[in-house]
């Protein structure tokens, strides 16, 4: 590693047994299910940075335009010198659009895929070397603490509407421990997804080359691998769709036979057709958005939306 970047790598290990524990009680619910942040291996890594650039995912493309259009009156918002922290920083790709404008101190990006993690923070503090970059390996869905200490000025990034990966219910709860955590010295950068025709939102999650299909099936290669189960991918498809009652996008994949997987010592059933639950991707109106805001805890907002108001970033404070 080159000796003029500044940057530390800080591990906070997830416990094996929990992650065990975790997914064999999600087979083993009458409603099978496998938790979200599952997807994010190496590979799923990689294959969310390819979703992200298909034509029918307007997801990230809708956010970027907003983050370069409004960038300095965002960086305004947060004012200099802080400590900048990214929960779920991927591919570190949207905070570079901010970094010049916002000009912060430390840049903490947080993500629970180690090595992506890694080459992406080396990468930013390779490009940036006035910035110290310290990242965390870590799982932000869950309580934790900062493995360094906070600044006077701190800011957190949660950008690609993760939110909405989230139910309500905890993306409040997630949202009330951000702003315990930034302890009144700043506030969150937040992008949403907004509500829009389900005709945009089933083909961002069906995407013609098959993009998405591929991330969903490859929780199943990254939990053979965590836990040595036998989850035979070739035995499952991927399906995606527009929930209008919940307000959310639902992925699941298909058993395409009556079939027996082995986890963890325990035989787990599929009948053919039984869907595993994947993901929720909740879509919000602006007011839904300020009330959860709100309800975390969190008294001022500031929004800023796109011409067809298919996206809002929110700064909240
Ligand atoms: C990371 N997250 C916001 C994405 C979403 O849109 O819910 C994950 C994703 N799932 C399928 N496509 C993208």
């Amino acid at each position: 590693m080159s000796e003029s970047i500044q940057y530390e790598l800080h591990e906070l290990d997830m416990l094996k047994v929990d992650v065990a524990d975790e997914l064999l009680a999600g087979l083993q619910q009458t409603q099978k299910s496998i938790a979200p942040k599952y997807f994010y291996d190496e590979r799923g890594s990689e294959l969310f940075t390819e979703i992200t650039g298909t034509q029918e995912y307007y997801v990230t493309r809708t956010e970027i335009a907003l983050l370069k259009q409004y960038g300095a009156e965002m960086a305004a918002c947060i004012g200099p010198d802080s400590l900048l922290i990214e929960y779920g920083s991927g591919s570190s790709e949207k905070i570079r659009i901010l970094l010049d404008q916002v000009k912060p101190k430390i840049y903490a990006p947080l993500d629970i895929s180690r090595d992506y993690l890694d080459s992406a923070a080396v990468g930013v503090a390779t490009e940036y070397p006035w910035l110290e970059v310290k990242a965390a390996c870590l799982d932000y869905t869950q309580p934790f603490s900062l493995p360094f200490a906070l600044l006077d000025n701190c800011a957190g990034f949660f950008p690609g509407s993760s939110i909405g990966n989230f139910t309500p219910d905890s993306a409040i709860e997630f949202l009330s421990r951000v702003r315990n955590q930034l302890q009144d010295k700043g506030g969150l950068l937040l992008g949403v997804d907004l509500k829009k025709d389900d005709v945009v939102l089933n083909a961002a999650y069906n995407d013609a080359a098959g993009i998405t299909a591929a991330f969903n099936l490859n929780v199943l290669s990254h939990i053979n691998n965590l836990i040595g189960s036998n989850f035979d991918t070739s035995q499952f498809v991927h399906f995606a769709q527009y929930n209008d009652k919940l307000g959310c996008i639902q992925m699941f994949l298909e058993s395409l036979s009556n079939q027996r997987v082995e986890v963890l010592g325990k035989t787990i059933e599929f009948s053919k057709g039984e869907m595993i639950h994947t993901e929720d991707s909740f879509k919000y109106s602006v007011s839904e958005v300020e009330l959860m805001a709100r309800s975390a805890g969190f008294n001022e907002i500031k929004s800023w939306t796109d011409e067809k108001g298919w996206f809002g970033i929110f700064y909240l404070f």
